[in-house]
């Protein structure tokens, strides 16, 4: 057999993905800027293409438009395919035909419906983050049906769209291999490149294209910094209900719109946040009987304002509903201007560790919460209204309840007997 020199020698990341794609079907590589993603993604594309099993392999590659594949990993893909001979490269359609019968083409993912009709062993979606994420399902998953075919999901971080998604919720599926490699750790960026990039760039745009940040520069993020720290910190781990203690619940209640559930328990000074639960268009008796099923040993149902609210067409509060539920004792919020609520929980959040396994909608939720940049006035907007608000809500029932509700009696009265000379078993004189 006659041996192919390709000239291309893997860094050490890029020969662990290797190693990985060959094990796993599907994978999500996060990695930070010019750490080698895309001639990773070439190379392992054209070593399919020369060594599959799979008769007439076909191998595509999608950047976010035509035009970057064409620039980028057009060249790529003539220089390390060059030492093969016989090769065939069609210009217009973006096309590298191997003697082997294997093919790799590019596409661009701005006109995902060039890619119709073909069957793929092996598709690689580089910059995944600026892609519509439709396209996986649409085009992608059908076309790599027939032939088992795999996909590989890499780029860099752009704030928490469907690639930090696609990256989470991998992590847990059993044939998908997830990585995240950042600058400070691969030493692929020479230091000096990193600082003279850094004076040139904002600290969060660094932290996202060279540390890998979903958060950072997610403009207006309203909590993101403090759960990069949490995250930092090893604030955001495995921190399951503790029966020792009682639970709280915090509510943020939808009527149409979406409920959104806390569950947390008071430890000394910090807060645990350990479950989470939401849902839209279920009436109480429904979130009643959910919470009696989780058998906390729970302490407050804690409710915002609004719970006090008369219904027109029964003349009951929901309060009254909810307490006949069984949901007792009944603490209510009371109502603060919005940025006081926000101020709150930042300085709640801080002292707060969350449970990573069973608090995700709600970590999620919590990263997005943010404000718009308004052009005019060039000011940012006050929290946007989405589906990120009612977890920030319940948290900013929270961060409002235990500052200025009496939720643990114990403590008030442990504090008044420390601040008085009050000794019940006196007798006077
Ligand atoms: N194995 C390697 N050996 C030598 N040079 C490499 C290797 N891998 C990548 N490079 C070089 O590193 C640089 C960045 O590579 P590449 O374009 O693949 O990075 P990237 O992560 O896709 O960058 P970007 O984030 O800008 O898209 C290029 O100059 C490329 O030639
Ligand atoms: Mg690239």
């Amino acid at each position: 057999m006659k041996t192919i020199k390709i000239p291309y020698s893997p860094r050490p990341q890029q020969r662990v993905l290797h190693n990985a794609l060959d094990k796993y079907r599907f994978a999500v590589c996060v990695m930070h800027r010019r750490a080698g993603k895309t001639v990773f993604a070439i190379n392992h594309l054209i070593k399919l293409a020369l060594t599959s099993k799979k008769k007439n392999f076909r191998g595509a590659f999608f950047s976010p438009t035509r035009v970057q594949s064409k620039l980028i990993a057009a060249d790529y893909l003539k220089e390390f395919s060059r030492a093969v001979p016989g090769i065939k490269y069609n210009e217009t359609e973006l096309r590298m035909d191997y003697p082997t019968g294997g093919r790799v083409q590019l596409f661009g993912a701005e006109n995902p419906d060039a890619a119709r009709g073909q069957y793929f062993d092996f598709v690689v979606c580089d910059e995944y983050a600026q892609m519509d994420s439709r396209m996986f399902a649409e085009i992608i998953r059908p076309a790599i049906a027939d032939r088992l075919g795999s996909c590989l999901f890499i780029g860099t971080p752009q704030g928490m769209n469907s690639f930090y998604d696609l990256f989470e919720d991998a992590k847990s599926l059993p044939d998908w291999y997830t990585c995240m490699f950042k600058a400070s750790e691969t030493g692929l960026v020479i230091k000096e490149e990193l600082e003279s990039a850094r004076k040139l760039m904002t600290e969060d745009q660094y932290q996202q294209e060279f540390e890998c940040s979903w958060t950072a520069n997610l403009q207006g993020a309203i909590y993101g910094k403090i759960i990069s720290k949490m995250e930092d910190d090893k604030k955001i781990s495995h921190y399951p209900y503790d029966p020792g203690y009682p639970v709280d619940v915090y509510f943020d209640l939808g009527i149409s719109d979406q409920t959104a559930i806390l569950f947390t328990q008071q430890i000394g000074r910090a807060l645990f946040i350990i479950d989470c639960y939401n849902d839209s268009n279920k009436s109480l008796d429904f979130y009643a009987d959910y919470i009696k099923k989780k058998q906390y040993n729970i302490r407050n149902y804690v409710f915002p304002h609004d719970v006090e609210q008369r219904e027109l067409s029964t003349g009951h509060t929901r309060k009254e509903y909810a307490f006949s539920m069984g949901m007792r004792p009944i603490k209510v919020c009371p109502k603060l201007p919005i940025e006081d609520g926000v101020h709150a929980g930042q300085i709640l959040l801080a002292k707060t560790y969350i449970d990573r396994s069973n608090c995700k909608p709600f970590l999620d939720a919590m990263k997005w919460y943010h404000r718009k940049w308004l052009d005019k006035q060039r000011v940012f907007s006050k929290p946007v209204h989405d589906h990120s608000s009612h977890y920030a809500d319940a948290f900013r029932t929270c961060a409002i309840a235990i500052r200025d509700l009496d939720l643990d009696e114990n403590r008030r009265l442990e504090k008044f007997a420390q601040g008085t000379d009050y000794n019940p078993l006196n007798t006077r004189n």
